[in-house]
């Protein structure tokens, strides 16, 4: 079989790793990949979002399977365009994917189907907004977000009403995150412990995956701005088999049937942004893809043949394939950039590789490289993944930082302080 995958981060590199373990698969091309793939990938220079010429490379080699890693080529209708023309693709269609594109349409989703998640205003003026704030709709602090994709960057937590005004102009007058800020959400602070909660969904039914936290802030403690993810650990230790239970009945299940029940049949992985909350698990966003670093973290522990998962998925047949999972712990730790996520500088060599990857139970998934001869250069904001597993969290977190001692690059920044608080 020849694969395809679509993406270039940590992410890919992990589900590459793990396609690469089924002996049927003889091919898998990427694009574009990057430095660290080589080994068990062909990488391709194509843009993610380069829609036609991604179709045109697929025919060309008679790829069997598409996957696809980020979310800006599923929001632009790639599966569509692939399926149209018959090919095989996995990933949620334009229409499901709104699910993630649009934060008006996934909370107006969440309410007609009672689905958990923070009370909410939709503004579709900035007159509107000003309005909710000038009669005090929300107690402080509150939430204000861009209604698209904004990288991540377009959620505020607004303190004041001078903070709120600021928010708004920010998003819908100066529209810093450009067409994201037609609308925007007003919405309440939800507090509490945040989990990731991925499922595999054939648009019917829905199989949870082991869960898993993510480490948003920059620095130690949960300070600093807002990342990509600076690391992740898995199982999430605020999540018991309860909660499980509860978050396929009460968000899941309702979701996957919702969005059926609207035309947007969901197919691909559905990503829940978990808060929770003392009146139990409420959402904070969807995603529509595979998460970044979860996924790296919980490749570690998928014991089942990651294709089948896939196929089953694209063929309707997921109630037949099974989807096992070690009992085992992992996590990762991302190492950036010198000044992620702001500006950084590129090029930089990077040491100690091998001697990281050779360690027991340890696997190095890259991001941001570019493979130079025979070195590895920094070419990206977040670098490199180190991951782990072993029986404890504790162990996977020993042997994750012992393997961070090895390697080095010119400005590495990360946090010391991933799955510490929940070791003990
Ligand atoms: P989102 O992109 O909507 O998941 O928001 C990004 C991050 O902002 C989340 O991971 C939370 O840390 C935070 N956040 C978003 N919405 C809320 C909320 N209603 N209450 C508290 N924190 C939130
Ligand atoms: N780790 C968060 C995300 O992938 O959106």
């Amino acid at each position: 079989m020849k694969i395809f995958v679509i993406g270039g981060g940590g992410r890919e590199h992990a589900l590459i790793w793990k396609l690469s373990q089924n002996p049927d698969i003889k091919q898998i091309y990427v694009a574009p990949g990057n430095g660290g793939m080589d080994e068990i990938a062909t990488r391709v220079h194509l843009s993610v979002n380069d829609g036609q010429s991604l179709l045109q490379f697929a025919k060309e080699k008679e790829i069997d399977l598409t996957v696809v890693g980020p979310e800006a080529p599923l929001a632009a209708g790639i599966v569509d365009l692939f399926e149209k023309k018959g090919l095989k693709i996995f990933g949620p269609s334009q229409r499901a994917a709104l699910l993630e594109g649009s934060k008006v349409f996934s909370k107006e989703f969440m309410r007609k189907y009672e689905i958990p998640t923070a009370d909410f205003l939709v503004a579709n003026t900035p007159q509107e907004a000003m309005s909710a704030i000038e009669r005090g709709r929300f107690s402080y602090p509150f939430v204000i977000k861009a209604d698209g994709l904004a990288a991540g960057k377009g959620v505020i937590v607004v303190s004041s009403k001078e903070e709120a005004v600021k928010a708004v102009e920010k998003i819908m007058v100066s529209k810093e995150f450009g067409g994201a800020g037609e609308r925007l959400i007003l919405e309440e602070f939800l507090t509490g412990q945040e989990t990731s909660f991925m499922v595999f969904s054939d648009g019917k039914r829905a199989f949870p995956m082991v869960t898993s936290k993510d480490y948003k802030r920059r620095d130690n403690g949960n300070e600093g701005p807002n990342t990509g993810g600076m690391g992740a650990i898995s199982p999430s230790p605020f999540i018991d088999y309860a909660s499980i239970r509860m978050v396929m009945e009460t968000i899941i299940m309702p979701t996957v049937f919702g969005m059926a029940q609207e035309s947007r049949l969901f197919k691909g992985v559905l990503y829940a942004g978990l808060m929770m909350t003392p009146q139990g698990p409420k959402v904070l966003e969807f995603n529509c893809r595979f998460g970044d670093p979860e996924t790296q973290t919980i490749m570690l522990r998928l014991q089942s043949d990651l294709l089948e998962i896939f196929l089953g998925i694209v063929n309707n047949s997921l109630s037949d394939v099974d989807i096992d999972w070690s009992m085992n712990a992992s996590g990762t730790v991302v190492l950036a950039s010198g000044g992620y996520p702001e500006r950084y500088e590129t090029g930089k060599e990077i040491y100690g590789l091998s001697r990281g990857t050779m360690m027991e139970g340890v696997q190095i998934f890259h991001a941001g490289t570019e493979k130079r001869d025979s070195k590895f250069l920094t070419s990206g904001g977040r670098v490199l993944n180190v991951c782990a597993t072993a029986p404890s969290l504790q162990t996977v977190m020993e042997k994750i930082y012992t393997a961070v001692s090895f390697v080095s690059f010119e400005g590495m920044n990360y946090r010391n302080d991933i799955g510490v608080e929940e070791k003990t």
